[in-house]
């Protein structure tokens, strides 16, 4: 596995597979590698060659989040990434990616979604991760990106930036990769103490048991946003919101039979902030 860390690097690469006919997927990360992005380094090596970026995007985060202390560690990463075959680990520094420097940088923005759900608690949040993405794909030029539907409204945001702007790059989705007890895998899982650990599971169980009443004819979306986010209180968390939304665009939910809709919530528990999603149909 190459690691690099510039842009010439990476898109010299590129252009070297590329003239061989072979294509290139990126997986976009911010690096402490786990299992999910594991899978998702696994899904993107079914259609070729792989690239997994690793940047801590400090646009992304606002002032007395989590940046300082998010996991680096990058030598961990890499022996994860080379176990799992990938070709390709391109780690820019922060000059590489913002080379003006972070006063004022270029942004992308997705108007409307990104003050929505997450947003509205973290409001300068997508602003920062489309900002990153964007340049990702500009710097390595790669004919597919895969995200992971953990990060439900992300994977909009991404979608539909990539469309407004044409860009040609194909987006991939990867299934959301979980412990055995429902947790949805995250970095941020490791913020979590023993007991906070064992109480984590309760947000995906929530969400699936509205998943279901959804499934089963219930259609006071409110009722049920506010009982999960009050059962979600009494397990220990605090949560920001519990969504009930269209899964297409995360529009309002369609009241009717046929429609596809997904169950979104943030929730605190002690100093970590845990998102999950689950996505349930009803048969017309
Ligand atoms: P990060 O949190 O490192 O996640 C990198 C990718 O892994 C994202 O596409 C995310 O959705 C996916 N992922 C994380 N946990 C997952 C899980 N349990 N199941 C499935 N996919 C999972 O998301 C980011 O980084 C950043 O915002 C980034 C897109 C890299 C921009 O900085």
């Amino acid at each position: 596995m190459q690691i690099v860390a510039s842009k010439a690097q990476v898109r010299a690469q590129v252009g070297r597979w590329r003239e061989a006919g072979e294509r290139v997927t990126l997986v976009p990360t911010m690096g402490a590698l786990h299992k999910a992005h594991m899978d998702l380094a696994r899904l993107a090596g079914r259609r070729g060659r792989v690239i997994v970026s690793i940047f801590v995007n400090p646009t992304q985060f606002a002032p007395g989040e989590d940046f300082e202390r998010y996991p680096r560690e990058l030598d961990a990463d890499a022996d994860l990434l080379r176990e799992a075959g990938v070709d390709l680990l391109f780690a820019p520094g922060q000059d590489e990616v913002y080379p003006r420097g972070l006063e004022d940088p270029t942004r992308v923005e997705v108007p409307g979604l990104s003050g929505d759900l997450c947003g509205a608690y973290r409001p300068t949040h997508f602003s920062g991760v489309t900002s990153v993405v964007a340049r990702l794909l500009l710097m390595v030029l790669p004919d597919a990106v895969v995200f992971g539907r953990k990060d439900y409204q992300q994977l909009v945001i991404l979608r539909r930036m990539v469309e407004d702007l044409h860009v040609p790059v194909e987006v991939v989705e990867g299934p959301i990769t979980r412990e055995m007890d429902g947790l949805a895998m995250s970095s941020r899982n490791r913020y979590l103490t023993e007991a906070q650990r064992r109480a984590a599971p309760a947000l995906h169980a929530e969400l699936r048991r509205c998943a279901a009443r959804i499934e089963a004819g219930e259609r006071d979306f409110a009722g049920l946003e506010r009982e999960a986010a009050a059962r979600l209180k009494d397990a220990g968390f605090a949560p920001d919101y519990v969504a009930v939304r269209r899964a297409a665009d995360l529009g309002p939910p369609p009241a009717s039979a046929a429609g596809e809709w997904v169950v979104l919530a943030a929730a605190w528990l002690g100093s970590a902030r845990l998102i999950d999603n689950v996505v349930c149909g009803a048969a017309s």
